[in-house]
């Protein structure tokens, strides 16, 4: 999953690389996202415990609240600066959070019980 980097060089990359996406679910219309998201999470997962894996998770927000569900949760983004607010944020929610491509993907199949993509399509 290395090579996610190159894979979303150029404007993409550019614009997250400003920072702003921890930031988009914590105001504006990114409360009622948030909050309308955990709701059809809670409809649609199975169960906790059970192995999510969260495609494009960004800075892991919801990783997070998946995690302290009961969730074991692996994140996986291409761009290093949110996984690295992933790793930050996982601290206090364990979920591993990994550099990677939803195009290329590195686990076999069955590996989890759920998988979600919220954002990247
Ligand atoms: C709008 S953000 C949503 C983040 C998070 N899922 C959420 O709902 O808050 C879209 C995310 O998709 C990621 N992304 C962009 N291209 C991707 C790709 N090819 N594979 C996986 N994730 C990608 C971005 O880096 C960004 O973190």
């Amino acid at each position: 999953m290395g090579e996610a980097l190159d894979t979303i060089a150029g404007e993409i990359a550019e614009y997250y690389e400003r920072g702003r996406e921890d930031g988009r679910l914590t105001s504006g219309h990114g409360l009622l996202e948030y909050s309308r998201t955990q709701v059809l999470l809670r409809r649609y997962l199975p169960d906790a415990p059970a192995r999510v894996l969260d495609i494009g998770g960004g800075t892991g927000r919801y990783a997070a609240w998946l995690a302290s569900e009961g969730y074991e949760v692996i994140l996986i983004d291409p761009v290093a600066l949110h996984v690295s607010q992933a790793q930050a944020r996982a601290a206090d929610q364990p979920f591993a959070a990994l550099v990677g491509d939803a195009r290329s993907l590195d686990f076999a199949d069955g590996s989890f019980d759920a998988a979600i993509s919220l954002g990247p399509l």
